[in-house]
């Protein structure tokens, strides 16, 4: 995979931090932020990670065709789950309702705007992307701003909740115990939030918010990968092919200082700020502290926790 220096040029539709052009393993369209200083998808590609991390753990077959789904995605970026699930959704025979929180209108532009991108898709989906990219379903601005209209509207009614955010360490003002709580009151009670993070934080909340929870199984050619990401659940999970219960060492860790949440009470707290409150509960905490490495994953915890 390519991955051009930051301060290179490249179109963009309007000015802001960095975006560059990236393409996966898998040869499929992909951006990577300088101002985060983090990719959009993981080096596997765009197209693996939606199918694996989101289409395959939503199990559709669980629906019956003509059935609407309600779908609510965090962080759409290059719009490349989205059109993975209105591909997929259309070859089940399931109509989609859609919304989207986003804060940056450029992803999805240039991913439209890229001949590799559209070639990805059939002229259908592009032309539904294209439709959602201009409309209302796509709510521009921060999601913890935007989060509290679409619950006015959608709590209770989501059957998927996508949450496709940089990482927790990067971006923590979308991961706190706050953005969550309000995130899975757009589930419905068969609902499910997906999500590629593993992390002990991310977990953890979800875990105290009452969901039941399943790592998403990596892939065969990823045997360095403890888990590839977390599907959450109201209701108790049926057995599935991409998912598996929980290890012991991973319930371990969730209780580790890995564990303590994000915290963003007010709903305005920057990074930073999100950051070095966690810090400082961590360091005060009784909880013992994290694994550094779980048995038989030589990259150690980290390595499942974030990545890009
Ligand atoms: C990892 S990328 C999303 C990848 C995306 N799902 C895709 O397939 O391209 C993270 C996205 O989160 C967006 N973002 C960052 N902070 C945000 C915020 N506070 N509210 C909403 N979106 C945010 C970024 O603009 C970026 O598009």
């Amino acid at each position: 995979m390519t991955w051009p220096a930051c301060g290179t040029k490249t179109a963009e539709p309007e000015p802001g931090p960095e975006l560059l052009p990236r393409l996966g393993r898998d040869g499929s369209f992909s951006l990577y932020s300088c101002g985060v200083g983090e990719g959009f998808h993981n080096a596997a590609g765009a197209l693996r990670e939606a199918q694996e991390k989101f289409v395959a753990p939503a199990a559709l077959e669980r629906f019956a065709p003509g059935r609407q789904l309600v779908v609510a995605e965090m962080a759409v970026g290059t719009g490349t789950n989205t059109a993975a699930l209105l591909a997929a959704t259309a070859a089940a025979g399931l109509e989609l309702d859609w919304w989207g929180l986003e804060l940056d209108r450029r992803p999805l532009a240039l991913a439209l705007a890229d001949a590799g991108f559209r070639a990805q898709w059939p002229a259908a989906v592009i032309g539904r992307l294209e439709g959602l990219a201009g409309g209302p379903r796509l709510q521009l601005g921060d999601a913890r701003h935007r989060l509290p209209g679409l619950l006015d509207t959608q709590a209770g009614r989501c059957d998927l909740v996508l949450l496709d955010a940089f990482s927790p360490q990067r971006c923590p003002q979308l991961w706190s115990l706050e953005f969550l709580e309000r995130l899975v009151r757009l589930l419905r009670p068969d609902g499910r939030l997906l999500t590629y993070s593993s992390a002990a934080a991310v977990r953890r909340s979800l875990l105290d918010l009452g969901l039941e929870l399943r790592a998403i199984r990596p892939p065969a050619d990823e045997p360095e990968r403890w888990s590839a990401g977390t599907v959450a659940s109201v209701i108790p999970f049926a057995p599935h092919p991409a998912l598996r219960p929980l290890e012991p060492f991973e319930l371990e860790h969730l209780a580790s200082r890995a564990g303590l949440p994000y915290r963003d009470p007010s709903g305005n707290a920057t990074a930073a700020e999100i950051l070095e409150r966690r810090r400082r509960e961590q360091a005060h905490s009784p909880a013992p502290p994290g694994r550094r490495r779980p048995p038989e994953d030589p990259g150690g915890l980290g390595c499942s926790e974030g990545h890009r």
